[in-house]
Formats: C-alpha cells, structure tokens, sequence
C-alpha cells in the first residue's frame, strides 16, 4: 500500500470508531429505547465508507495547527451529513438503489419510513456535535462551522445539486457543460468543499490560505465526481460496493455523459493537477493533500 492509502485507511478505522462513539444509543440503562430502529439505522448508514471527507477536514486542519480531537468531532459532523446525503440518494424516488459500501442501503435494511428519520436525524445530529463546546471552545468559530456546513448542505449546494441532478433525468434537452458542472459541484463539490474549509475556519487560516485551499477543494471536488461518475461505466460493483451502469440508464447528466469517457478522463486529470497547484504554496504543509488529490483521480471504489 501506499503511504496515502495506509493513512486513508488508518484515518477511517479512526473516523469508524469515533463516529460509533459520537452517535446516539438505542439502549438507555442497557434497556432499548422506543425509538430504537431510527437510531441503529443512523448508526447502520454511518457504517463503512472512505471518509473521504472527514480525511479532507482532517488534514486541512492539521496544515492549520488544529488538535485532532476537535477537528475530528467536525469531520465525524460531515460524514453524518454524507451518510444522510447518500440514505436519501439511495430511496426508490431517488436514485432507488440496493446497494451501498457493499451491504443493503438503509430502506433496504430496515423500510423507507426509516431511512427517511434516519437521514433526516443525522443531519441534525451533525449541528448537535458541531454545537458542542468540545469541537470549538470559540462560539464565534463553532457558529462560523456552522453556517458553512449548513450553506453546503442545503438548496445552494447539496440539496440543490440533487435536485437539478433528478430534474435532469427527464429533462427534454440535455444539460450543457457549464450546468453539468454547476450540478456536479452543488451536489458533491460543496460538501466536499466545506469539508476542506471545515479546517480552515477551525484553524482561522488567514485569507489567502483559504483561498488556495478553496481552489483545491473546488477541483477535488469536480474530479471525485468525474471518478465516480467514470466508475459506474467501468467500475466492478464488487469492488464499488454499490451497482454499477446506473446512470446510462437512468439518462443521469454527468461528465462521462457529455464528455464521453476519455475527455471526462483528461478533464480529471488536468483539475488534479490544477487541485494540486493551488496548494504548491503551503508546501510540506500541503502534501498529504496534493497526494490525496492523485489518489482520488486513480481511484478504483
Ligand atoms: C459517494 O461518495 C457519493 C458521491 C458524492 C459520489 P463516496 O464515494 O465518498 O462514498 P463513501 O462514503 O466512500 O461510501
Ligand atoms: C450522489 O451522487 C451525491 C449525493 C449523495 C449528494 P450519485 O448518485 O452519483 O452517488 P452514488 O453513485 O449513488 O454514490
Ligand atoms: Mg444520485
Ligand atoms: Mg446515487
Ligand atoms: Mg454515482
């Protein structure tokens, strides 16, 4: 493995078993709650995964000289949200599918009714953590997390995305390549983006630092999503861990869709490079991220 994978992995065994920690118990006196199922559904969806994103907030933060307790009660925050995103992303009428890091997705597991509170209860779990004192003993700071996160999640960029995204699919024209990237950056490049300025804001960077980790969080984001858009054309769903050959079908607007295959490559390929150059000032301090940049344009789940 390379050293970036080691760290990638170390970081979500970490990220696993914080989260587990961090999120409510069906159980009180060892007794299970009423309201159990929505609550071993939350933990259910939090389960497995890249951690992609909490591994973004996490570097930027340390770049920025923030302890790793605090940012990772900020990145476990953003994985809820992640988690919420791809339980909704998965419904019947959403993208309807069965499968999700290699196990049933969450409506599949339990039912929808589910999946629906769960999702919607680790969205607000997450600004209960992010609340906390504990993630930021500054509330000028923790409100400042919280705007941005709660900016990115929302009809501006997540939220938004997904809908333009849906809209797409039965839309008479096709999308053109600056709405396809609008779409691609509200519905997987805001959050991924937040998840970088997640760090900064904890570790008050001065403007021109965030601006150059803005930069590489806007072309992270755009190539994470060329990947997995590019995966569901050549990708292994046993090694995805979810169905592959989705989107064609489904007559999704992606890169791949309008690009075609190869262009959508050289396009990931260039913003890596761009990604990485916008970081080249930080210098030592920027290179656990201008490796993850490559590692996530090569990518195989
Ligand atoms: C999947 O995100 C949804 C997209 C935005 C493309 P990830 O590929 O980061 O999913 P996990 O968290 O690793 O399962
Ligand atoms: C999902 O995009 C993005 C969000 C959940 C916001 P996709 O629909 O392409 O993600 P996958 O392929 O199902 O993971
Ligand atoms: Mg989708
Ligand atoms: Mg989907
Ligand atoms: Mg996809």
């Amino acid at each position: 493995m390379t050293d970036i994978s080691i760290r990638l992995a170390d970081t979500a065994a970490e990220v696993e078993e914080t989260l587990a920690a961090l999120l409510p118990s069906p159980t009180s006196n060892g007794e299970p709650l009423a309201e159990a199922r929505v609550i071993n559904a939350m933990r259910y969806a939090c389960q497995g995964g890249k951690r992609l994103r909490a591994f973004l907030a996490l570097e930027t933060a340390a770049a920025f000289g923030v302890g790793r307790d605090r940012a990772m009660r900020a990145a476990c925050a953003i994985e809820c949200i992640h988690a919420y995103s791809l339980i909704h992303d998965d419904l019947p009428s959403m993208d309807n599918d069965d499968l999700r890091r290699g196990r049933p997705t969450t409506h599949r597991e339990y039912d929808e009714a589910t999946a629906i509170l769960a999702g919607d209860a680790l969205q607000t779990h997450a600004f209960t953590l992010l609340a906390d004192e504990r993630t930021h003993e500054n509330a000028f700071v923790r409100v400042q997390l919280i705007a941005a996160i709660a900016k990115a999640s929302g009809a501006g960029g997540m939220v938004g995305g997904q809908m333009i995204d849906i809209a797409a699919e039965s839309a008479e024209a096709g999308l053109t390549l600056p709405e396809i990237t609008r779409l691609q950056r509200m519905k997987t490049g805001a959050l991924i983006e937040v998840s970088c300025k997640a760090g900064a804001i904890l570790g008050n960077a001065n403007a021109a630092h965030k601006r150059m980790i803005e930069g590489y969080a806007r072309d992270f984001g755009l190539v994470f999503q060329i990947v997995d858009d590019l995966l569901d054309i050549e990708g292994d769903a046993a090694t995805v861990g979810k169905a592959v050959g989705k989107d064609a079908g489904k007559g999704k607007a992606t890169f791949v869709s309008i690009l075609g295959v190869q262009d959508a490559k050289d396009r990931a390929e260039r913003l890596t490079a761009q990604a990485i150059t916008h970081i080249t000032p930080l210098g030592e301090r920027g290179k656990t991220l201008a490796d993850l940049a490559k590692h996530a344009l090569a990518r195989q789940s």
